[in-house]
């Protein structure tokens, strides 16, 4: 149990919806994960439940990039890499002999830490990736979807005016968001997030923040933070690993209130990581 001071320091966000309507949208069952020799992941297993934010948090090197990497299969791209064990998304076993991981990767959309627009303008960073998918092929369907997308992200009013310009030009915090709203353009069921907000200042955290807690009642969201304030506002659940092992996975109003293990109450009060 964490005392009163280290509870009150965290300020938990809403609670899971889980236990309602919401089956796991993405079950991982006895992950390992090999670059080389180093075995990155160790008999990972993890529900991870529509429509709400799960965070991975753990001290740096622990596996929680590599493992979202492992949900949209974009960690066999590196050669010498091995997977053993399962992913379900949807019941569906990913690495299954039938699934086209091109195809199956679309079905994710991923926010790096970085914001990387593409070098062209706000309106195309929305309907390029779009249009190459048969989502927005004529003009009118990419009108609409630049505007829907952008009100998606909160974003409309701010750059409506400018849809020309290019998308690098905008401060950190819009680019991020501009990244967003590109990746829920291309209709994702889930979105993985890798620090999204590391690079950010603390305002424009804020908003994405926030942006993350609206996007929640469409999407499936998995991030990744080294931030256990953040954690604690925007994920109803927390995995927390350690040197490639799942030590503690629950609801964050369990986790940080009462975490199991002292190596995860250690963490979330900031003794190491
Ligand atoms: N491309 C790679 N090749 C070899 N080892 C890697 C590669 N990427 C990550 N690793 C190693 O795998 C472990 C987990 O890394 P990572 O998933 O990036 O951790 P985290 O995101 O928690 O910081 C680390 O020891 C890291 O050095
Ligand atoms: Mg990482």
């Amino acid at each position: 149990m964490l005392d009163k001071s280290e509870s009150q320091a965290l300020h938990l966000g809403p609670t899971p919806n889980h236990d309602r309507a919401h089956p796991a949208t993405i079950s991982v069952q006895d992950v390992s994960f090999w670059y080389g020799p180093k075995k990155a992941l160790k008999d990972v297993s993890l529900e991870i439940f529509k429509k709400e934010v799960t965070a991975f948090i753990g001290p740096s090197g622990c596996g929680k990039t590599t493992l979202l990497r492992c949900l949209n299969r974009t960690n066999e791209i590196i050669p010498n890499t091995r997977i053993e064990g399962r992913i379900l998304l949807e019941g569906q076993d990913i690495y299954a002999p039938e699934i086209d991981p091109p195809v199956l990767r679309r079905r994710f959309g991923w926010i790096a830490q970085k914001p990387n627009p593409f070098p062209r303008s706000i309106s195309r960073n929305i309907t390029y990736g779009a249009e190459l998918q048969g989502l927005a092929t004529n003009r009118a369907d990419r009108t609409a979807l630049v505007e829907k997308s952008l009100q998606a992200v909160g974003m409309w009013d701010e750059v409506k005016d400018r849809l020309r310009q290019p998308g690098t030009d905008l401060s950190g915090g819009q680019q991020q968001r501009l990244c967003i709203a590109r990746a829920i353009a291309m209709q994702p069921d889930v979105v993985l997030m890798d620090e999204p907000c590391s690079a950010l200042d603390p305002v424009s955290t804020a908003l994405v923040e926030e942006l993350i807690d609206e996007l929640r009642q469409n999407y499936t969201i998995v991030i990744v933070t080294h931030n256990m304030q953040q954690a604690a506002r925007v994920a109803q659940r927390v995995a927390f690993f350690h040197l490639g092992e799942l030590i503690e996975a629950g609801d964050s109003k369990d986790i940080f209130v009462r975490p199991q293990t002292d190596r995860c109450h250690d963490f979330i009060t900031g003794r190491y990581g």
